[in-house]
């Protein structure tokens, strides 16, 4: 059968498979398996990426999954395939978390066509922005793209608000540094300049020492020294993403709000900063659940704004089968 795109079924769970690749990941450490074959898609956690120290309950990996699912449905969408998809099919198989079928030919509209193309342009934003992301219709937008996947995008406006975030951030991370030297969980995924492996952050991809925000500290990615320079001037726009549950059904759900949430920003020219730091602590978390969340539960902790040009992305890898410009 051939689809809209002019694209033959296997080949567009193929391409959508690839395009699930390229999603946001706890310390880039893509801890998804994404498998199945033909006209069927299998994703499920890796249970070689967990992070027992960081995350003993495994939410950070498994919203990461849930990001990788909404790229595999976007792109099956952009390529003129309605995605069927089933989360958490088997309670026997509690590493299963998503099984993708076609549920039949779909029109794709300019918008799945659009978030598509931002796959490759998407990236983590470390440091400083440009300037602040303040233009109602994009925050209108990205509120509905969390809303659309059954998360809220809170943002945080006042600047003592701000302020406690920040401090909260400032202490997750003092304790980390503290509590956690030589547990080489986070080590594991920092790499050196140059280094080929694809998993991981990159030395390139994280502030020189002093050159990152001066509030809102990076995770401490130590072992290597980050080699961007100090630009731009802004913290950005800070929002909480958040669930009204707090299960595995939930993360998967916060990790497709994340990436369309993502996706919309980028293809509008913006990216985000994250700073999961204290919603790795209990008890930090709670306390922003209550005081921040209205009582939902906060699953990441965002600055959205416009990055420097010299750290803008206008063209990713090229290594999605079937190219994004052959749809766009
Ligand atoms: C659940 C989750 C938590 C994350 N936490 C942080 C964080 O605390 N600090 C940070 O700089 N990046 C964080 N990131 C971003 C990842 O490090 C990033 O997605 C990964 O390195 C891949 O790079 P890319 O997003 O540019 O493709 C997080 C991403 C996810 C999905």
């Amino acid at each position: 059968m051939t689809r809209r795109s002019h694209i033959p079924l296997h080949e567009a769970f193929a391409t959508a498979r690839a395009a699930g690749g390229h999603a946001p990941s706890v310390l880039g450490s893509r801890p998804w398996i994404i498998g199945g074959g033909g006209d069927r898609i299998t994703l499920g956690a890796d249970p070689d990426k967990r992070l027992d120290v960081a995350d003993p309950l495994a939410r950070e990996p498994v919203l990461s999954c849930g990001a990788a699912l909404y790229g595999i449905r976007v792109a099956l969408r952009a390529l003129g395939v309605r995605p069927e998809v089933r989360t958490l099919p088997d309670p026997d198989r509690p590493a299963l978390l998503a099984e993708i079928t076609s549920a039949g030919e779909a029109d794709p509209g300019s918008t799945d066509r659009r978030l598509y193309a931002a796959i490759e342009r998407r990236r983590t934003h470390r440091g400083l922005f440009e300037r602040a992301l303040s233009d109602g219709a994009v925050l209108r937008g990205l509120g509905d793209a969390a809303a659309l996947e059954g998360a809220a995008l809170r943002q945080v406006t006042d600047p003592d608000r701000v302020r406690s975030l920040s401090g909260l951030v400032t202490a997750a991370e003092h304790l980390h540094r503290v509590e956690r030297p030589g547990t080489e969980e986070q080590d594991r995924w920092v790499r050196a300049q140059g280094d080929p492996r694809a998993e991981g952050v990159h030395a390139e991809d994280f502030p020189a020492p002093g050159a990152g925000a001066p509030v809102f500290p990076e995770r401490d990615y130590g072992r290597v020294t980050g080699l961007r320079e100090a630009r731009g001037t802004e913290i950005g726009t800070v929002a909480l993403l958040t669930t009204a549950s707090d299960d595995r059904a939930a993360h998967l759900a916060a990790g497709q709000a994340l990436h369309r949430v993502l996706l919309t920003a980028a293809d509008a020219g913006y990216a985000a900063a994250f700073h999961t730091q204290p919603l790795e602590e209990p008890l930090l978390r709670a306390f922003i659940t209550e005081r921040f969340c209205a009582g939902e539960h906060p699953q990441m902790l965002l600055r959205l704004g416009r990055p420097a040009p010299e750290d803008r992305v206008d063209q990713g890898p090229d290594d999605l089968p079937g190219g994004v410009s052959g749809i766009a």
